[in-house]
């Protein structure tokens, strides 16, 4: 199953993911743990990215669409992928069509995980990642309402957008997420047989 994953910084698509790809059994793909990865290891276009990624800014397209096309070449990917952060504008959505329709794989469902302003400032500033201050979020959150959130009608018209609600603990998110995938599997059964759990 091809999944991508939509909210504002904060809403617990990281979290929500953990559980997700063990439930799914798909590989995870999180753009900004592959550029905070890339950081780590000096890779320059992970280096060239971390300027916008310090003041809160999305990197630009270019060099995001690189580095996910590299990954997406490894064979771990062909069978399914849970997308985390990706894509982020109607650019690498676009992008991501393309490349997925090439090979036949198209997705399947885009989740939107809607969580309020209000509380995603609480639990970015609980946790202390170091674009977790105060001015960065904001810049974040504005980059989502006006790069990100155009995404949502793109994949509304490809009827393919799953809302979910991202209040309350992690267990209740993820029981509303296990019904919204479902709805989506039982809809296209997979070569390999009828849905699983
Ligand atoms: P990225 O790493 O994707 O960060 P983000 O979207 O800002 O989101 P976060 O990872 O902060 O939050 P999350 O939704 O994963 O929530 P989490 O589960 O961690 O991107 C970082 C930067 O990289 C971007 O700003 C951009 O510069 C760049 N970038 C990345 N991808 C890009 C792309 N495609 N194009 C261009 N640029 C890109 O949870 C947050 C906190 O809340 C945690 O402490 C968690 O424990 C807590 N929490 C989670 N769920 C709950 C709950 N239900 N109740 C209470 N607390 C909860
Ligand atoms: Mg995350």
């Amino acid at each position: 199953m091809r999944v991508v994953f939509i909210g504002p910084p904060g809403a617990g698509k990281g979290t929500q993911c953990e559980r997700l790809v063990a439930y799914l059994n798909i590989p995870h793909l999180s753009t900004g743990d592959m550029l905070r990865q890339g950081r780590e290891e000096n890779n320059p276009l992970a280096l060239l990215a971390d300027q916008y990624m310090s003041s809160g800014q999305l990197v630009p397209d270019p060099i995001v669409l690189q580095l996910v096309g590299e990954r997406l070449e490894r064979p771990e990917y062909a069978e399914g992928v849970l997308f985390d952060g990706f894509p982020r504008t109607v650019r690498q959505a676009e992008t991501l069509d393309r490349t997925l329709a090439e090979r036949n794989t198209p997705l399947e469902v885009a989740l939107e995980l809607q969580v309020d302003d209000d509380e995603i400032s609480r639990r970015l500033s609980a946790r202390g990642r170091d674009d977790d201050r105060a001015e960065v979020i904001a810049r974040r959150l504005r980059g989502y309402w006006n790069q990100t959130r155009p995404l949502l009608d793109y994949y509304r018209n490809r009827g393919i957008l799953e809302r979910v609600d991202g209040a309350g603990t992690p267990e209740q998110v993820f029981a509303r997420i296990q019904t919204a995938v479902n709805k989506r599997r039982n809809r296209q059964p997979g070569p390999s047989g009828p849905p699983g759990p």
